[in-house]
């Protein structure tokens, strides 16, 4: 299983805006990660510059011995599958159709094109999603779904894909807190029984404490606290949560609740 070397990146977009400023991290193979930060911290360009859908400006990213570039995207996102705050399932489509879209990246374009799946993936898809509980869904309209069913479908998805790592991009703040309590047991689930790489951007503390073994805490494109969850301390979460200018601060607020 690979690590995930993050080597001085920095991130400009094309209107100058700079969302990542010089981010070092080793995420270690079998590790469960939380990244956690206030709005616009950064998170989620961090994630998709892992996946390649974003590239860094400066700096590199290796999953393993693989530099994350251009020339090997479809190898990557063979091994790295993303889940998604708004789920990102194809509405119209059936829960197992969904799934198997997560075969899509270990077959050739012409089967990808005309959705041909092979007994081997339709073997998998099934076992995906009684991992998660759905079986008896598998041929319900994905939009027909509650919001955690439709994660649950996400997590299937990503579990088809049979990948090395996971990433999460705020999986739960859609969700209900028995749902997002749900969607979080079937994530560390997947760390402990698969050894699964996972990391998470969330935005509740009081989770990233229970479920990480380490969190990265970002503020303003930068790492600001990086270490185990009982090392984040009233005083850690308020460098995390920290923003300029802004007096009374609720995210701060709620942050320092759980503290
Ligand atoms: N394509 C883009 N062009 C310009 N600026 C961008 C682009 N994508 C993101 N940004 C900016 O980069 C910063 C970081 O965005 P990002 O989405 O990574 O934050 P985040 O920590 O995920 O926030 P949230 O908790 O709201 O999801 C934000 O200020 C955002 O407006
Ligand atoms: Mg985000």
């Amino acid at each position: 299983m690979p690590t995930i070397s993050i080597r001085s990146v920095s991130k400009r977009f094309s209107n100058g805006f700079e969302a990542l400023k010089g981010i070092d991290a080793e995420i270690r193979s079998g590790s469960f990660t939380v990244v956690l930060g206030p709005s616009g911290a950064g998170k989620s360009t961090l994630l998709r510059l892992v996946n390649g859908l974003e590239t860094p400006t400066t700096g590199e990213i290796c999953i393993g011995d693989e530099t994350v570039n251009g020339r090997n995207l479809r190898h990557i996102r063979s091994r790295v599958a993303m889940i998604f705050q708004q789920f990102n399932l194809v509405d119209r489509l059936s829960v197992v159709t969904n799934v198997l879209t997560g075969r899509l990246a270990h077959r050739s374009w012409i089967g990808s094109v005309f959705y041909l799946f092979r007994k081997e993936d339709i073997d998998i898809a099934q076992e995906v999603l009684s991992r998660v509980a759905l079986t008896d869904k598998a041929w319900s309209r994905a939009d027909k779904l509650s919001g955690g069913q439709q994660q649950r479908v996400g997590i299937a998805r990503a579990l088809a894909q049979q990948p090395k790592v996971i990433l999460a991009d705020e999986p739960v703040a859609s969700l209900d807190p028995i749902s997002s309590e749900e969607i979080m047991i079937l994530l560390r689930e997947i760390r402990d029984q698969d050894g699964i790489t996972v990391v998470v951007n969330l935005h509740q503390v009081e989770l990233a404490r229970r479920f990480a073994d380490r969190i990265i805490g970002m503020n303003s494109g930068k790492i600001v606290f990086d270490g185990k969850p009982e090392h984040m301390t009233p005083s850690v979460l308020r460098t995390i949560y920290q923003r300029e200018g802004i007096e009374d601060d609720p995210s701060l607020d709620m942050a320092l609740a759980y503290a």
